[in-house]
Formats: C-alpha cells, sequence, structure tokens
C-alpha cells in the first residue's frame, strides 16, 4: 500500500496552548480521508502544516513521498488545496480566476485558457464563466475555488470544510464534483463537521477534538462503535408505558430507557426502520397507544458525546490572543 500522505506525531503549539497534540495520519493514494472534528479540533491548522502552509512545532509530514518540512516547494507542486474561505479574485471573471492560476502554474495562454474551460465545466459552472466571481452564490465561489486547486491536476486534493455554510442544494453539488474527483483516483484529505459528509465521501475517518485523535475507522465502524440507531417512540400523557418497555425490550439491543417528563421511550435497535416498522407492529399487537416514533442514525454529535462525554457544538480550547503565522519559504 503507498501511502499518499503519512504525518506522525503532529503537534503545534501557539504559546502555551497545544493546538496539535501528536496527530497521525496515513493516507493510502486513491483514498478519501475524512478528518472529523468540531469547531477549534484543530483541523484546519492540520491541513494548513500537510499543505506547508504553516510549520509544526514537532512531527513529520511527507506527501507523495516527499519531506513536507525538507521541501516545502516540491511538496506545493503535488497538492491542491482549497479552503474554507474562498480564495478567489472578485473583480475577475470565473474564467479569468482559473486562466490566471494556470499561468501562476507556467501554462502558455492558450494551454491555460483549455484548462480554465475544462474545469468549468467540470464543476458546472460554465454558464457563468464570463460573469465577475463576485457575483457568484457561495457555492458557486466554493467551486471555483476548488478548481482553481485542481488546475494543475494534483495528485492530493485537500479540502478544508469543503461544504460548510452551503445551502442543502450547493452541497449536494459539491458532493457530486468531489466523488468524482475521488472516481478519478485522486487522493482526498477532506476536513468536515459532519458525519454524514464523511460517511458519504470518506473511505477512513479520523476523528479529532481539541488537537488529539480520538478514534478511527470506517463510517460504519464510528456508527456501530457508539451501539447503533436509536429508537424514539413516544406515548400517550399519562399512558403506563410497562408494556411498551417489555415490547421494546424485545426488538432493541439495550435496555430501553423511559424518559417520563417526555412520555417517551428510547432504545438502541440494530437496523432502525426495519426494527421501527416490527416494533410498532408489536406495540399495536400490545394495545399500545403511540402518538409518535422515529429514528435516528448517529450524528457527529452522537459520536462525539459517546467518545468524549462532550457534545461536538461545544466550545472548544480558548482562542489565544497570540496570532503568529509562519510560512514556509
Ligand atoms: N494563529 C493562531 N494563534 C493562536 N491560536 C490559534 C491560531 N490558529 C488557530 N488557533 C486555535 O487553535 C485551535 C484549532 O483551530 P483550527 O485548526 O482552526 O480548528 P478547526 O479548523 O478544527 O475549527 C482553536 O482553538 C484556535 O482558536
Ligand atoms: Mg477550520
Amino acid at each position: 500500500m503507498s501511502l499518499a500522505v503519512e504525518v506522525t506525531g503532529l503537534v503545534k503549539c501557539y504559546g502555551k496552548i497545544r493546538v496539535l497534540d501528536g496527530i497521525d495520519l496515513e493516507i493510502p493514494a486513491g483514498t478519501v480521508m475524512g478528518l472529523l472534528g468540531p469547531n477549534g479540533a484543530g483541523k484546519t491548522t492540520a491541513v494548513r502544516i500537510v499543505t506547508t502552509l504553516l510549520r509544526p512545532s514537532a512531527g513529520t509530514v511527507r506527501v507523495m513521498g516527499v519531506d513536507a518540512l525538507k521541501e516545502p516547494a516540491r511538496v506545493r507542486t503535488r497538492l491542491g488545496l482549497s479552503g474554507q474561505y474562498a480564495a478567489v479574485d472578485a473583480n475577475l471573471s470565473g474564467f479569468e480566476n482559473l486562466r490566471m492560476v494556470a499561468r501562476l502554474y507556467g501554462m502558455t495562454h492558450k494551454q491555460a485558457a483549455t484548462r480554465a474551460g475544462e474545469l468549468l465545466g467540470a464543476l458546472g459552472l460554465e454558464y457563468a464563466a464570463g460573469r465577475r466571481a463576485g457575483t457568484y452564490s457561495g457555492g458557486m465561489a466554493r467551486r471555483l475555488d476548488l478548481a482553481g486547486a485542481l488546475v494543475s491536476r494534483p495528485p492530493v486534493v485537500v479540502l478544508d470544510e469543503p461544504t460548510t455554510g452551503l445551502d442543502p442544494r450547493a452541497r449536494l453539488d459539491m458532493w457530486r464534483v468531489i466523488g468524482e474527483l475521488v472516481d478519478d483516483g485522486t487522493t482526498v484529505l477532506l476536513t468536515t463537521q459532519y458525519l454524514e459528509e464523511a460517511d458519504l465521501l470518506a473511505d477512513r475517518i479520523t476523528v479529532i477534538d481539541r488537537g488529539r485523535v480520538i478514534a478511527r475507522g470506517s463510517a460504519d465502524e464510528l456508527k456501530t462503535s457508539i451501539g447503533g440507531d436509536k429508537l424514539t417512540v413516544s406515548l400517550a400523557a399519562g399512558q403506563d408505558p410497562e408494556p411498551a418497555m417489555k415490547v421494546l425490550a424485545e426488538v432493541g439491543i439495550g435496555e430501553p430507557k423511559y424518559e417520563a417528563g417526555e412520555d417517551q421511550i428510547v432504545v438502541v435497535v440494530g437496523d432502525g426502520t426495519r426494527t421501527m416498522v416490527e416494533a410498532l407492529r408489536r406495540l399495536d399487537d400490545a394495545s399500545v397507544h403511540v402518538v409518535d416514533a422515529a429514528v435516528h442514525r448517529p450524528s457527529l454529535d452522537d459520536v462525539f458525546l459517546s467518545l468524549t462525554g462532550k457534545s461536538a457544538s461545544r466550545k472548544s480550547l480558548p482562542r489565544s490572543t497570540e496570532v503568529q503565522e509562519e510560512v514556509l519559504s
């Protein structure tokens, strides 16, 4: 197995704050790694180090076999980076933006124009090629930024929260584009706050929190590790929960839990939807009056809650007042 990206013992400190505290990552060539974590977990810091924009306090990074600390310029020719905040010139058209990037990569005028046209087509932006990028929607700007990262056909593409802040439609478009990229054999390192996104796009997921790896595995492995789907059954107010508890104990994996205040019972189940249908049939047979039932797939928040005992949406490390940027030369 050849590794496209190999990160060992990555540490980044700002003053006394350890933003990254020993991250290891191995991304086999041609696969997608999802780096999953809440706001402030250290995702952007990690990808900025991998893409040579930031120097780590300790650790090693290799991209396509090249040492990113010793030979950052060589690593940069093997990487495309598309960030959370699109790096697009608002005054240029989509076409001009891409042609400019292609020229920066040393292509001739003609090559640059051809490449810009190809990418606008591939990312579904042909219709807006001549429009000022400043008039693009958030989703379009993000795709244009991604196109910029693909200009030189890098073997490794790094996407920092490619869909955060996008509406559902734009998110679907972005997922399609990333899916096509992956089909072409590109190695992708993708950061996200959404388990469903990692689930859909990533072969392997590394979950980080407060600069540490707290879990690794495929999406299925992560979900299974926290115990499968949750079935919630709401009973008519004031109803004796006992008969329903008995039924749900039979269909569920774990012990059902009765939440008295809500008149509802929650139980962990294997195959959520199928189990719900079975449970409702049996509850009906037992003459239990059910007012609502829902299956809840584990979310990132559930994974976090289970792994850390804390909700993912909480605030993480305090932001240090000291802001430093060390760009490698
Ligand atoms: N230049 C900096 N100086 C001080 N602290 C920083 C700096 N950059 C990031 N941090 C802190 O490092 C932590 C991780 O940030 P970041 O990598 O941006 O997380 P994420 O991308 O997962 O949201 C945060 O607590 C953030 O405030
Ligand atoms: Mg970030």
